[in-house]
């Protein structure tokens, strides 16, 4: 096999030749295969971020260090955004939320981008911040009583938060067209001075002719929160904590009667100059769409 026929890799995979072309069989080439390749970033990094019983014993020590320093424990419960010299916008109180689990379940499913452009309100908007990310309990932990750790609706690995998330609100009524951080603590927007709402369309890799959507939650991460405590690991147990809240995204979207559409289709760089990330400490994971039926 040439290495021409292996688009994601600079060598080919070794061992692996069934006679087919990669590039059209229906096959994936990686299900066939099962030797590590150390020319695959994804296998590279997964690899080296497992648990293994022989260096597991130095990560225990790391964690264990970080769960008994109270500075560690300190800064790691700061799990948010201090942009508290910004205006706030608070949101209205959120409505109940009567619809059944069971029937959230059923009912979830992923809108077309082009359907989600209708308005809706801020007390919509205010209730799926409320039931899926807003803070909901606060501990001390038991090595740094006089610390005050936040929860959320979501889990989270070491309760670390790394993930942060960003409202744009075109067409939200009640609220401005612009781009604001979401406050979990207190359940506020903080609108970023000089941006934008429209820097986000922009940013859509799609190329059809879409209206704005109505609303996008923009999810991103603050890996070192993460990172801190677990070494290049919490990379990925960020990523599992941005899917379980955007799970909660959705199905609270859809008890309130509004469609949705979690998407990855947009320029990184660009949306996260719009929201005034670097795009390293910070950086953009998805987008939930929001809009009314
Ligand atoms: C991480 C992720 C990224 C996605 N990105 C897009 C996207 O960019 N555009 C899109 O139309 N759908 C996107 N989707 C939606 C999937 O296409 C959709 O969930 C899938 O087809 C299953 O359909 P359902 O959600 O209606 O059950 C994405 C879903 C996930 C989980």
């Amino acid at each position: 096999m040439s290495a021409s026929t292996t688009p994601w890799f600079a060598t080919p995979l070794a061992g692996f030749d069934d006679g087919e072309d990669v590039t059209t069989s229906s096959v994936s080439p990686m299900a066939m295969r099962h030797a590590f390749d150390s020319d695959a970033l994804h296998e590279l990094f997964h690899e080296n971020t497992k648990y293994h019983r022989r260096t597991h014993a130095g990560f225990s020590r790391q964690i264990r260090a970080f769960l008994q320093d109270p500075t560690l424990i300190a800064r790691g419960a700061a799990s948010y955004r201090d942009l508290a010299s910004f205006a706030a916008i608070d949101l209205p109180e959120p409505a109940p939320l009567a619809a059944s689990l069971k029937s959230c379940l059923e009912r979830r499913r992923s809108a077309a981008r082009r359907d989600l452009c209708l308005p809706f309100t801020a007390d919509n908007l205010s209730s799926v911040l409320h039931y899926a990310v807003r803070v909901n309990r606060t501990a001390a932990p038991t090595n740094a009583p006089h610390v005050s750790q936040t929860f959320r609706p979501y889990p989270s690995g070491g309760g670390l938060f790394p993930i942060e998330v960003y409202v744009i609100s075109n067409a939200v009524a009640g609220l401005p067209a612009t781009i604001s951080y979401y406050e979990a603590r207190n359940h506020r927007l903080r609108p970023l001075p000089n941006s934008a709402a429209s820097e986000f369309r922009a940013a859509e890799t799609t190329g059809d002719d879409a209206e704005p959507a109505a609303c996008a939650i923009v999810v991103t991460a603050v890996f070192d929160r993460s990172v801190q405590k677990y070494g290049p690991r919490g990379y990925r147990l960020a990523l599992i904590e941005a899917g379980h809240m955007m799970q909660n995204l959705l199905l609270v979207a859809t008890g309130l009667g509004l469609k949705s559409l979690v998407s990855g289709s947009f320029y990184e760089a660009e949306v996260e100059r719009a929201l005034h990330l670097d795009g390293v400490s910070e950086a953009v994971l998805a987008t939930v769409f929001l809009g009314a039926q």
